[in-house]
């Protein structure tokens, strides 16, 4: 029976537990775990208890640092170190962030470009917009933070004085229609007075949504006004006691047990 179990293929059940083997084995045999919200993802609002854990993976403790699985960040990340190890995708900021350098926007327009899908390339696409602007808060000038924030919500109304329409793509992604939540609406009228009003809008102006996969893009050329423009704390991120500090380590250490 031994001999027949090498040869034949491996049945699913078995295949998991290789798998599940294999990655305990990079985990250094600790235990990673799951947050609720990554099993909403899959459609259960669901988590498996520590005894639960415990009781399937015998004399094994639950990570509580670093998952070795991800990339490996330095002990006091600055902003370029998200980019380049937590970002799932920069093409889209750059792309949108050097369209606005060509237009000759100031600084902050550029790093409002560069930053405003940060909340979707390293967290979640729900409200972004303001996931976004949370975490930067504290390292920006506000005009930065709220217009990201607000992008959220202007995104869906046009601006003719600046050519900013609709946008095709959102007929196709979310039909005829969609029309935003109220509370997007209301947002959308108190952005409209603000002082900031047309740094949110070029934005919306400078969000590329027709990807070139040929384009230049470079975050090297964005180096200097992030220095200039983005007050990197000298603990690193998450390590500098701010009101956003723990959702930078969140990204960091997005499996840690607590
Ligand atoms: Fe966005
Ligand atoms: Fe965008």
């Amino acid at each position: 029976m031994a001999h027949e179990a090498a040869t034949r293929p491996l049945t699913l059940s078995e295949q998991a537990d290789e798998l599940e083997e294999q990655m305990m084995h990079e985990l250094n045999e600790k235990i990673a775990t799951k947050s609720v919200l990554f099993n909403m993802g899959e459609g259960k609002v669901e988590m498996e208890s520590g005894p639960a854990l415990m009781a399937k993976n015998p004399g094994k403790y639950f990570l509580m640092g670093a998952d070795p699985r991800l990339p490996k960040m330095p002990d006091k990340p600055q902003l370029i170190d998200f980019f380049k190890h937590r970002f799932a995708s920069m093409n889209h900021l750059l792309q949108s962030a050097t369209h606005a350098l060509k237009g000759g926007h100031s600084e902050k327009v550029v790093l409002a470009c560069l930053l405003h899908d940060i909340g979707v390339a390293s967290f979640i696409r729900c409200d972004h917009g303001y996931w976004g602007a949370q975490l930067i808060e504290p390292y920006v000038d506000e005009e930065v933070s709220w217009s990201i924030r607000v992008h959220q919500a202007l995104r869906f109304f046009p601006d003719e004085s600046v050519g900013y329409g609709y946008p095709d793509m959102y007929v196709k992604y979310f039909g005829p229609d969609y029309r935003p939540e109220p509370y997007i609406v209301e947002e959308y009228k108190r952005a409209r007075k603000h002082k900031h009003y047309m740094t949110a809008r070029l934005i919306c102006v400078n969000d590329i949504y027709s990807f070139d996969p040929n384009a230049k893009v470079n975050l090297d050329d964005f180096v200097d006004i992030i220095g200039r423009n983005f007050k990197q704390p000298k603990e690193g991120l998450g390590f500098d006691n701010t009101p956003s500090s723990h959702m930078w380590r969140t990204l960091m250490w997005p499996t840690r047990f607590l």
